[in-house]
């Protein structure tokens, strides 16, 4: 038997359970993962809540997941029982001890690269590529907002600007946080419960305002990251961790300095299987140059994912969280 974390309707913590469930046998183009080291993302939560509705009950959760290949179905020769393999996206289902996945979503993990960062780093780290070399491709020399800057895909979006020749201003809640995020290359912190951010972005940029804000808290930052752009400049609304961002007049962007907002998620990045695959070479090569350090701030096990789950929602977390198996 397996174990897995399923819901069978949405709601709070107290609606995750967990599951024995039989082992699946791998179809033709499937793999058999034992799994040793579990994601946790803020979509789980959308997911758990209902924000974004799965399509069927009672449903698996998680997106992001390490582990052992142990059996490969009909057609499958890109892999083989032992190899060490991760993968993002997908149904969800990811909170489980073992999984039948295509084959096409897993990619093998460098040997020095353990379980546990490849678990931590697949999703946060595809979306922080997304992020900086897709839907606004950082030049050297420009300036980025990113808020959560010492969340998980904050900590590594705040590396990898930084690496791409940006000036990176942070949001957080805490000066525990703000010294985090500038350990992982954030140049100015915020600490937004203290300080006003959209003159602070002004201040440090000497009026001009930034070329891009990467905003994944919703509700309660929209309107200020407008605010903090250079004329020109482009919101990235990829999240909202405070709350959805309810209707706005789209007319703001041409008063606010002709701006450019978009709105955009991993999965339409990730939908080619070329892509996809040489996008997680290139994030794992930069994970072991170490110019990328996935910082895990906690790992719990499997049955304790409704804590993990309330920590993140409770802004209590930092960098990555992990569930080992
Ligand atoms: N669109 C995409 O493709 C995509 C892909 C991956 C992730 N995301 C989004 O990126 C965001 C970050 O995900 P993550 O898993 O790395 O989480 P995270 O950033 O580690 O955790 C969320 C952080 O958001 C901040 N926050 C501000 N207001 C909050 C509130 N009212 N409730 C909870 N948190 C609040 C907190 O940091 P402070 O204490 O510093 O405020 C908190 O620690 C999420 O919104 C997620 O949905 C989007």
């Amino acid at each position: 038997m397996a174990q897995a974390v399923r819901i069978h309707k949405t709601g709070g913590t107290e609606v995750l359970t967990f599951e024995d469930v039989d082992i699946a046998r791998p179809g033709a183009g499937e793999v058999l993962v034992r799994q040793t080291a579990i994601g946790i993302n803020f979509i789980d939560i959308y997911h758990r809540t209902g924000l974004y509705p799965l399509p069927s009950y009672p449903a698996g959760l998680g997106l992001e997941a390490a582990g052992v290949v142990e059996q490969v179905g009909e057609g499958v020769n890109t892999f083989k029982p032992g190899d060490r393999v991760a993968y993002c996206g997908g149904a969800t289902g990811a909170y489980a001890t073992y999984r039948v996945l295509p084959a096409s979503l897993l990619v093998k993990i460098p040997e020095n690269v353990s379980d546990e960062t490849a678990a931590a780093v697949m999703l946060k780290g595809l979306t922080a590529h997304y992020l900086l070399r897709n839907t606004f491709r950082i030049q050297k020399g420009d300036t980025i907002v990113i808020h959560a800057a010492a969340g998980g895909v904050g900590l590594l979006v705040c590396q990898w600007a930084k690496y791409l020749g940006a000036t990176v201003i942070g949001t957080v809640s805490t000066n525990a946080k703000a010294a985090l995020a500038q350990q992982h290359g954030c140049d100015h912190a915020i600490i937004y419960t203290r300080d006003n951010v959209p003159q602070r972005v002004k201040e440090i940029t000497q009026g001009k305002g930034a070329d891009v804000v990467y905003d994944s808290v919703g509700r309660t930052t929209f309107m200020d990251s407008l605010d903090c752009l250079a004329k020109f400049g482009m919101l990235v609304s990829f999240g909202q961790s405070s709350g959805p961002i309810p209707p706005f007049d789209i007319s703001v962007l041409s008063q606010k300095g002709s701006l450019y907002l978009s709105r955009p998620t991993l999965f339409h990045h990730m939908a080619d299987p070329k892509e996809y695959a040489a996008n997680a070479s290139e994030l794992f090569a930069l994970v072991e140059q170490n110019m990328l350090k996935v910082f895990i701030g906690d790992t719990y096990g499997l049955k304790d994912v409704a804590k993990a789950q309330s920590d993140l929602e409770g802004r209590k977390t930092t960098g990555a969280l992990v569930l080992t198996v």
